[in-house]
């Protein structure tokens, strides 16, 4: 059994074209329940360089993709954590990491589409109404979702301070 300090031993990072099939597999259980929107292999790896990986050992234990919509907007998407590792901070150091690359990369505002409202404004994200999520999203993602149109997810935004 692992104790807290173990947990320090989990490394983020990049995810590669070979990490896809354990992305998918760790995905399934939140992609049946309908909690996470299903992709492809194919539209993963075009894709891959929006993913982050944590990685205990050698084993993908938790993802997210910090998915590219404009030149001022991205969005966190495909995020979770195994369930026997959550509650340790794993989520915190992935999406922290993410605003990371995302002040990298110059963007300005990163979106989120959640259930998780006090996980994300702990993070500092605010919600504002779903009438300002872009189109482009609606019409690229939403649209294949099964909750389509009757969404309980709220939407959330934070601003990348540079
Ligand atoms: C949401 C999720 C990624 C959080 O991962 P995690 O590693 O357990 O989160 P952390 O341990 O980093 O939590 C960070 C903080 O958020 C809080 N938090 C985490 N999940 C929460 C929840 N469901 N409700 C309220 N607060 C929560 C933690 O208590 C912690 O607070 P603290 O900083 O004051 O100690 C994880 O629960 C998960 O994979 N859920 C299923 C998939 C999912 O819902 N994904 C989100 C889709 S947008």
């Amino acid at each position: 059994m692992k104790t807290t300090s173990d947990y320090r031993d989990i490394q983020i990072g990049s995810a590669t074209l070979r990490d896809i099939p354990e992305i998918q597999s760790l995905l399934k259980v939140e992609v049946d329940s309908g909690n996470i929107l299903f992709r492809s292999n194919d539209e993963v790896a075009t894709n891959i360089r929006s993913y982050l990986i944590a990685k205990d050992g050698k084993r993908i234990i938790g993802c997210v993709a910090l998915h590219i919509y404009s030149v001022e907007l991205a969005e966190f998407r495909s995020m979770m954590v195994q369930e026997d590792y959550r509650d340790r901070g794993i989520g915190k150091r992935l999406i922290k990491d993410g605003i990371e690359r995302a002040k990298h990369l110059g963007l300005n505002t990163i979106l989120v589409l959640t259930y998780k409202r006090e996980f994300f404004h702990k993070l500092g994200f605010r919600e504002i109404s779903k009438i300002d999520i872009p189109n482009s999203k609606i019409w690229a993602d939403c649209i294949k979702c099964n909750h389509f149109p009757v969404c309980e997810e709220i939407a959330m935004v934070t601003d990348i301070h540079i």
